[in-house]
């Protein structure tokens, strides 16, 4: 597990190298699917249903049956019992049974109908090309228009309630300008690098799961619910993961499947979802009609805000996406209204995206702000500036920190706003100027880890928090090594196994500040150990360990002891301890966001719509940053997909069957390389010790946030087209 090879003291904000880099570059990191057990391991291939919305009338597995190499063939009929899906009702979302091959519903198109599992990945192929099935289904249903969106959800991801307003809207909208807008944005994929890929193993008493998953310890309540088994008999390990952005939060099919497969026969079971899979069985981004009302008066001051969201919701899978958060907490208003809607279909499966909620909601509201501001023939940056809200709008409670006017003053510096030039277009090629705010939800969730110092000095976190890419690794290591003021290759740091402290995993961008704050807790109470094993008082020491030492104090009053010798002293090998957070009162009392703004200079060629990104900046402010290195990556990643989802993204299903059409990486278009200008990133960086002891904030779904409304904007700089159904393809902008 990964130790960092630096022998100097890592800092907290260093731009620190990712300690587990090496490990990555040399394939010698062990995702999922690279685990392998003692016995051979058995490959399974799903069969997925032909269409959606229906039942299974019809499964033939006679001719997969027979063929050399398959070992078994598991449908509702054979495979071992499950809890139906979704159950328990009252267990958390991705605590829930996850059934699969358990009845005959079919809840979407691809869902499995039958698992063939043999002794090579091409054997199972084969013999699933060999099952026929048929689904009964009065066909797939959709969600066309608002309208169809009658139900209100029970709440809304991030905790935010459906429907909020303040003052009375329709008086604030007409005493004014008023514009009414609808905004629409298509269903979306994070298909992460590493598909979802699962090997399990069931020793006739633990179930040994390698697993994809951003969060450990609902993954073990998945699979106890759907297994019926008890939580201690399960086993789940993942310590590197490749990408995750919400479609990892979860379990999905493979996970089940490995493990119905591994629990029959008995044996080491490797179930990875191929491409068209993951499309259809791990979570999508469902699309949003966002119809917006917004008015300012003639000084360019917003007197109301109006958002009303309708989605559609998978069946038996209650997750609705806040859209509307962005609204509501933005801009100063005389009257704000913000309102969600839901029709429930047989969609394969929605959750969270990358910043679920505040990535299409301010696609489309930052977009609508835009239109408001030129109406109000006003500059977009002047605009914002006047109305950014120095409160919660809507609540009136402070923000714990707010640097949103001082990311756009500085970002627009930066960026070169005042000095923005179209004079080098010719007579086809337009040139364009944008710019958006982020705002995102701070979040502390609960966590913990365990801390052991070792007598030779060394330090070993455990944790079952999990690295999705985003650098935990390493923040954690400079957390301690900062603390002890001690070299970070003395540090090891385990992270993804199921058997550690429970932590908060890696989601809603509370991952780092809650994970490491659990960490840091934990070495505080090694040092007061420390102290008290030297006679000292308990008080604000700086415990330091170097070269096996002890050294406490600075300057005259310094002191120092051999830790081997300490240790010794009190009959111990090591000293460990176990550092918990939760959210603090200060999350009851302040408003805590992260927050940023985007700018982007475009060019369109007016005669093929082709948009090119010049550049894009952004400056966020989302307290002491952790690792200005691994910060500014995923920022720059946020800001590549805002541009991606602003131009090319578009998850198309067909009406015919229900299922995903460009469901490849060749046939749903992102942005390559070659789509991106010059990217570049900036901070506005005060710790916010309301937050959390660190004084960090989330910044994991910062970067996306606003980063497509940029673009957008800025297109309608370059052509005047304002596009409100997203994504902006050439067509839209001749
Ligand atoms: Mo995130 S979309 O909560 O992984």
């Amino acid at each position: 597990m990964p130790a960092s090879k630096t022998h100097s003291v890592t800092k907290i904000g260093d731009a620190v190298d990712r300690i587990d880099g090496p490990l990555k570059v040399q394939g010698k990191a062990t995702y999922a699917g690279d685990f392998e057990f003692e016995q051979p391991t058995l490959v399974g291939v799903y069969v997925g249903a032909v269409r959606s919305g229906g039942t299974l009338s019809h499964v033939d597995t006679t001719k997969a049956e027979s063929q050399p190499g398959v070992k078994a063939v598991l449908t509702h009929h054979n495979a071992p019992d499950q809890r139906p899906f979704a159950e328990p009702e009252d267990a958390a979302r991705f605590g829930q049974s996850r059934a699969v091959l358990n009845d005959t519903t079919i809840r979407y198109a691809g869902f499995p109908v039958a698992l063939v599992i043999a002794e090579t990945l091409e054997q199972a192929r084969y013999a699933a090309s060999l099952i026929t099935h048929e689904v009964s289904s009065d066909g797939p249903d959709f969600l066309d228009d608002a309208d169809e969106a009658q139900t209100t959800p029970e709440s809304l991801d991030g905790g935010f309630e459906p429907d909020v307003s303040c003052g009375d809207v329709e008086h604030a909208l007409n005493s004014a300008k008023r514009l009414d807008m609808t905004y629409r944005t298509p269903s979306q994929i994070s298909a992460a690098m590493e598909p979802h890929t699962t090997i399990a193993y069931y020793d006739g008493d633990i179930l040994h799961v390698h697993t994809s998953v951003q969060i450990l310890a609902s993954a073990v309540t998945c699979l106890a619910n759907t297994l019926k088994m008890p939580e201690e008999k399960i086993h789940v390990q993942s310590p590197f993961v490749g990408g995750g952005f919400g479609s990892k939060l979860g379990l999905h099919n493979d996970a089940i499947l490995a493990c119905l497969g591994a629990i029959h026969l008995q044996q080491p079971v490797k179930v990875a979802l191929h491409r068209r899979q993951v499309f259809h069985s791990a979570p999508h981004r469902g699309f949003s009609i966002q119809n917006i009302a917004l008015s300012a008066d003639n000084s360019g001051r917003i007197n109301g805000i109006s958002h009303h969201s309708a989605m559609p919701m998978a069946q038996d899978y209650a997750f609705a996406e806040a859209t509307g958060a962005v609204a509501r907490i933005t801009y100063q208003a005389d009257a704000i209204e913000s309102q969600h809607r839901v029709k429930v279909v047989d969609s394969p499966m929605i959750d969270s995206c990358r910043a679920p909620g505040d990535s299409i909601g301010s696609l489309a509201f930052e977009s609508a702000i835009d239109e408001l501001a030129l109406a109000s023939e006003t500059d977009p940056v002047a605009f914002r500036l006047k109305n950014i809200a120095p409160a919660h709008p809507v609540t009136g409670k402070p923000f714990s920190t707010h640097h949103l006017e001082a990311c756009l003053k500085q970002g627009a510096e930066e960026f070169g706003w005042e000095k923005r030039s179209k004079s080098d277009d010719n007579n086809t090629v337009k040139r364009g100027y944008g710019v958006a705010l982020a705002m995102r939800m701070n979040l502390i969730v609960p966590s913990e880890a365990k801390v052991v110092l070792d007598n030779n000095g060394k330090i070993t976190v455990l944790t079952d928090m999990t690295d999705i890419g985003t650098g935990t690794y390493t923040i954690l290591s400079q957390v301690v090594s900062d603390f002890f003021d001690m070299p970070a290759s003395d540090i090891t740091i385990n992270l993804g196994d199921s058997r550690s402290p429970a932590s908060c995993g890696s989601g809603g961008s509370f991952g780092a500040s809650s994970s490491a704050t659990s960490v840091r807790n934990a070495c505080e109470k090694i040092s007061r150990q420390l102290c008290q094993m030297m006679g000292l008082a308990q008080g604000t020491h700086t415990v330091a360990l170097r070269d096996n030492q002890v050294v406490v104090g600075e300057g005259e009053t310094q002191q120092s002891r051999s830790l081997a010798e300490l240790l010794k002293d009190s009959d111990s090998q090591q000293l460990e301890a176990k550092g918990e957070v939760e959210p603090g009162e200060s999350h009851d009392e302040y408003e805590q966001y992260s927050c940023g703004a985007h700018f982007a200079e475009v060019t369109v060629d007016t005669v093929t719509g082709e948009v090119r990104i010049k550049r894009q900046h952004g400056v966020f402010s989302a307290g002491q940053i952790l690792n200005h290195k691994t910060a500014t990556s995923q920022l720059q990643g946020g800001m590549v997909w805002g541009a991606s989802y602003a131009l090319f993204e578009d998850l198309q299903r067909d009406r015919r069957h229900g299922g995903f059409v460009n469901c490849d990486l060749a046939e749903y278009h992102f942005a390559v390389n070659r789509d991106i200008g010059d990217i570049s990133v900036s901070f506005i960086e005060e710790p916010d010790y309301k937050a959390c002891k660190l004084g960090s904030k989330g910044i994991g779904e910062l970067g996306i946030t606003g980063a497509g409304a940029a673009i957008a904007n800025a297109v309608c700089d370059a052509t005047g087209a304002r596009v409100r159904e997203f994504p902006i393809t050439p067509d839209k902008v001749i």
